[in-house]
């Protein structure tokens, strides 16, 4: 009995020795095939154009095709909830941002993850400023008589999915001017963006890096920036201090995380090259130019992206406390 115990043991040691070695090996030759970068939005809003613009410098650092996958659906939860439950190897991770990995929280009561615990950052990618626009004849000159004639007629807002930058930020700026829109919900600001430009909604608040092109060829109006400063890319919308409405203040961001338990030398491996990414002249340019904010420094960091998430948790809880009643989903109430 006590020689087919310590036989079984010595086989159990053997298993264990034997993954920890096969891991390790895995470990050391990352990446060996492609790399799955899921985007929580449909195409053509500011989270793909990020992702596919950084992908393609990535890929080059490291050796491997970056191939991006949209998983849309309820405000980009559904994507961050098929990231959690990936095989942790570093072959799978996701652009989320402050909706996917803050408000989303204060949202959905029972979200199936928890952006603080069950992702491993990776690093920020961009500061996103955010934009109020509209329909290219909405009738209002400036974002004072905008207001009064959201609040006073009521108007349209497109978004992208209940927990989006586009509907928190939207519901900030409703809930200071008093409006009570009407809600034309789409899997990504690329589809709403689509629709504002058509004329078949009214208004939308969306990041900057997929509006800039539209405004500057007067397909769609801005009204501000919720920045404190004028975006270089955008220099003549005034900022929403400027613009008479200093309370919508705030700037979203986009950043890479993948799921919780990826080893700390593939995170770090991933890291370094969207450090790269960004550092490269004709990447940052593109994104530059699209009016993103690129970190330096320590603010490229994970423990930085950990604090930060946690900072826009505590923080968006409260807006959206204030901005009206927590949305159900079943899908992402799922635990
Ligand atoms: C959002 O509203 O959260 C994003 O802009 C969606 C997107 O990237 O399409």
């Amino acid at each position: 009995m006590s020689v087919v115990r310590t036989l079984a043991g010595a086989l159990v040691g053997l298993f264990v020795i034997a993954a920890a070695t096969d891991r390790a090996a895995a470990e050391a030759d990352y990446p060996v095939r492609p790399i799955t970068l899921i985007v929580p939005f449909a195409a053509g809003g500011p989270s793909d154009i990020v992702a596919r613009t950084i992908g393609v410098d990535m890929a080059r650092t490291l050796g491997q095709p970056v191939v991006i996958e949209n998983v849309a659906g309820t405000g980009g939860t559904i994507g961050a909830i098929r990231t959690k439950r990936s095989t942790p190897d570093g072959y799978t991770i996701i652009i989320g941002h402050l909706g996917t990995h803050a408000a989303a929280v204060a949202i959905y009561p029972n979200l199936a993850y928890d952006p603080s615990t069950d992702f491993e950052p990776i690093g920020m990618i961009a500061g996103m400023p955010v934009l109020i626009l509209a329909r290219k004849d909405f009738p209002a000159k400036d974002l004072t008589e905008f207001a009064s004639y959201v609040k006073a007629n009521g108007a349209k807002m497109a978004h992208a999915g209940i927990g989006s930058v586009s509907y928190s930020f939207c519901q900030f700026l409703n809930q200071i001017i008093g409006a009570r829109p009407e809600f034309a919900s789409f899997n990504g600001t690329g589809p709403a963006m689509d629709a504002l430009v058509a004329g078949k909604v009214d208004y939308m608040c969306d990041q900057v890096v997929a509006a800039v092109p539209k405004v500057e060829a007067g397909a769609i109006k801005a009204y501000a920036i919720g920045t404190a400063e004028r975006s270089p890319a955008l220099p003549n919308v005034p900022t929403s201090e400027e613009a008479g409405l200093a309370q919508f203040q705030g700037s979203a961001w986009n950043a890479l995380f993948a799921p919780k338990g990826t080893p700390k030398s593939i995170v770090d491996q991933l890291n370094a090259a969207l450090a790269k990414a960004l550092d490269d002249e004709t990447t940052r340019k593109r994104l530059v130019d699209l009016g993103s904010v690129i970190p330096q420094g320590e603010a490229r960091s994970p423990p930085a992206l950990a604090d930060l998430v946690k900072r826009e948790i505590a923080k968006w809880s409260e807006i959206i406390k204030a901005t009206g009643p927590a949305a159900k989903n079943p899908e992402a109430s799922r635990r």
